[in-house]
């Protein structure tokens, strides 16, 4: 069984039908017993009116049955009554001969006794009295038997009720139970959609102060886990930029060396063997670059190094200087739409700096030739918007997750990037605390990415 409140419903719902049960039972003796005394009673008086009657005449024992006698037994339930009158010597003085026997005869007194009769379950009183008679003592025995049709009735009628009554008040103890077990189940609800909201890759500790004593440990480990797993990414992430760190000299140097060789004169093989490894060592220290820049924007822990006002102006400036020569070998139409003084955000400029040239370089490079590229900068309150917008092939709404993945180039096979930015691009966007959105560009073509970001409350750098 997966559910908890159902789980402990039952260990509840158990013994409350177990107590239910023994109620019931009890209650029923109880019911019985006071419907066998009202019969035992109603049988005792006719026995001993009958019993009254027997009197001695002309030197014999006579018994009459008076009316009154079996009057008693009226009821709605018309049971038979049966009965007979024995001297001591077993001479049948009324009744009907042979209709009640097999029945032990007590030898003095009052004896009650059920017993199947005819066929009929029966409760029956054997009345045992002395008839004086000259100085001699008779006994007579006065029997009386009633079927239990009467009895059952009165016994339905007395259980019954108080069958229903304890049935409804389990039903409303249970009502109330659920409504507890809701109510009470409630900061374990409230836990797990605390735990939810949170984002995938998020395992900062959860406050447990203000959690319920039970569920204090149960966090606590889970935050010993989580700082246990943190550990273990961050050592991953540290191995990853040592890696980087250690490979960026190498690359350096073989940069370095094939430029040298730039200018030796070399036969027309060689020169095209050297163009094409001065080509793969830029790709490599591109990698390099990209790799350990997105390594550092994901380290970015907002915690210890909160956002500080960053002139937005600054990158935007810098990232079209860098394209510019790019663009125009493009013959693209590179349009900057930014106020005169400085936009002062909040932020980390070396992220800002990957924001906005990863952003202008896939503007630049995936744009045809011929095209537009609009870089705008546009406060608005307490709040800055940064768009690029550019009159390529946009990207389908479809493949707008997919692209900022790692290594992720959409439909793209030439080998003019490695599918990193737009990854950099939401990590760093993540550390400043901004938001990302993806859109077509004016007239519905081409591809927009608008980035807002929170504005400094000081718009001017001291
Ligand atoms: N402005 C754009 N217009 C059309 N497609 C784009 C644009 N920007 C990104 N894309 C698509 O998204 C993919 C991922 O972009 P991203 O910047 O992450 O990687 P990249 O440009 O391929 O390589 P890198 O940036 O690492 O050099 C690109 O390969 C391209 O298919
Ligand atoms: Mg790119």
């Amino acid at each position: 069984m997966k559910s908890l409140r159902l789980r402990l419903l039952v260990w509840v719902l158990l013994p409350m039908l177990g107590a239910l049960a023994l109620s019931a039972w009890l209650s029923w003796h109880s019911a019985r017993d006071i419907a066998l005394l009202r019969q035992d009673r109603t049988l005792l008086a006719s026995a001993e009116v009958m019993a009254e009657r027997i009197q001695w005449l002309d030197g014999e024992l006579v018994a009459r049955t008076p009316p009154a006698a079996l009057a008693m037994f009226a009821s709605s339930a018309h049971d038979r009554v049966y009965f007979e009158v024995r001297d001591e010597r077993g001479n049948l003085l009324a009744g009907w001969p042979g209709l009640i026997g097999g029945t032990e005869r007590p030898g003095n007194g009052i004896a009650y006794a059920s017993f199947s009769f005819n066929g009929e379950p029966v409760r029956a009183v054997t009345l045992t009295r002395p008839i004086l008679r000259r100085g001699n003592v008779v006994r007579v025995s006065v029997r009386v038997a009633e079927g239990r049709i009467g009895f059952n009735r009165l016994l339905h009628a007395l259980w019954w009720p108080a069958l229903l009554r304890e049935s409804a008040l389990l039903a409303f103890a249970l009502a109330l139970m659920l409504m507890g077990l809701t109510l009470g189940l409630r900061p374990v609800l409230r836990l797990r959609r605390r735990i939810e909201q949170r984002a995938a890759d998020d395992l900062s500790p959860i406050d447990a102060s203000e959690l319920d004593l039970e569920l204090r440990p149960i966090i606590e480990t889970l935050n010993q886990y989580a700082s246990r797993l943190t550990r273990q990414v961050e050592a991953q992430k540290r191995f990853v930029m040592d890696a980087a760190h250690q490979l960026r000299t190498p690359v350096a140097l073989l940069n370095a060396q094939l430029d040298v060789l730039d200018h030796a004169e070399v036969s027309a093989d060689v020169a095209a063997t050297l163009g094409a490894m001065r080509q793969c060592a830029r790709r490599q220290r591109t990698l390099i670059v990209q790799l350990l820049a997105l390594f550092r924007a994901g380290a970015h822990d907002a915690r210890q190094t909160p956002p500080t006002p960053v002139d937005l102006l600054e990158p935007v400036r810098q990232s079209c200087v860098e394209l510019a020569l790019f663009a125009d070998a493009r013959r693209l139409e590179l349009v900057v739409d930014a106020p005169g003084a400085p936009v002062v955000v909040l932020g980390h400029a070396s992220l800002l700096q990957s924001i906005v040239f990863n952003l202008l370089d896939n503007a630049v490079r995936y744009t045809p030739e011929g095209g537009r590229v609009r870089v705008a900068v546009r406060p608005q309150g307490d709040q800055v918007e940064f768009s690029v917008e550019d009159s390529g092939p946009g990207i389908a709404p479809s493949q707008r997750e997919s692209v900022f993945e790692r290594f992720n180039r959409g439909d793209r096979g030439d080998d003019g990037g490695f599918g990193l930015g737009l990854a950099i691009v939401r990590e760093a966007v993540r550390a400043c605390g901004a938001t990302l959105a993806l859109g077509e560009g004016a007239h519905g073509r081409g591809l927009r990415v608008a980035v807002t970001l929170r504005a400094a409350t000081a718009r001017v750098l001291p």
